[in-house]
């Protein structure tokens, strides 16, 4: 039998730019990709990578989900730091690269990521209009505090919510559930935000309100739901909840 969750809507030409979004009470951020840039632990290491970092980057992060997926079908839950670890280990050996010392500097600049540009200031006028802040993420929690700390966003969110506490990655159910039972508010006051494509769609499928954040000019996934709207950066969310509170 199909029932409608399992039918994939056909893509829109394009998913409404500033969509009005009422009753939002939460605004939940997935961490990477998102509020951090994974690029840029890579291109930290351009010394040592040469032309290969971009596609090392880029092999790294496909693998890194993979693993998340993967693991989750199996049932073979191994945390975050782990499978970026393991992802890291593929995308060297493809490049022929076998160097302890590279790796150990490549994971722990994997703890300093830089925020996109625009993060703080869209954080801190959220909070000021009154918006309840987190993050919801396949890192671990000392991964995310570290991210949040070296990024100087110690202090900007209400929670820190790690796909730890339900024990299974992302797009799982239970993972957007967590940030439901933190705040205790039905799933439709939550807008989720994301710049993967994939967490967007689940996310919305899942029943949260969505913004995709579409930094990299994707197309749309065919997977079940569609986000309510797409955003090309997160600067865009202030006017976009400030419209809604009218
Ligand atoms: C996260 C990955 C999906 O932060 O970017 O959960």
């Amino acid at each position: 039998m199909t029932t409608a969750i399992n039918q994939v809507t056909p893509p829109a030409s394009t998913l409404a730019a500033m969509p009005a979004l009422s009753g939002i009470e939460v605004c939940v951020f997935d961490a990477y990709g998102t509020l951090f840039d994974v690029s840029s632990v890579a291109r930290g290491a351009q010394d040592a990578l040469g032309d290969q970092w971009q596609s090392l980057s880029d092999l790294w992060r496909t693998k890194q989900l993979q693993y998340t997926w993967l693991r989750g079908l199996a049932g073979h839950h191994a945390d975050f730091w782990q499978v970026t670890a393991e992802a890291l280990d593929f995308a060297m050996a493809t490049h022929g690269i076998d160097d302890g010392a590279l790796r150990d500097r490549l994971m722990q600049l994997y703890l300093k990521l830089a925020a996109y540009p625009e993060v703080p200031d869209t954080l801190q006028r959220l909070k000021a209009d009154g918006m309840q802040l987190a993050i919801l993420s396949n890192g671990t929690p000392a991964m995310l505090s570290s991210a949040v700390h070296n990024a100087g966003l110690d202090g900007a969110f209400d929670a820190v919510l790690s796909v730890e506490e339900a024990g299974v990655f992302k797009p799982h159910p239970s993972v957007y559930q967590l940030a439901v039972d933190r705040f205790g508010v039905p799933a439709e006051k939550i807008c989720f935000l994301s710049s993967n494509g994939w967490d967007a769609f689940s996310a919305k499928a899942f029943g949260f309100h969505v913004l995709w954040c579409n930094r990299f000019g994707q197309v749309q996934e065919r997977i079940p739901s569609v986000p309510d709207g797409e955003i090309v950066e997160l600067s865009a969310l202030p006017a976009i909840f400030g419209h809604a509170k009218a």
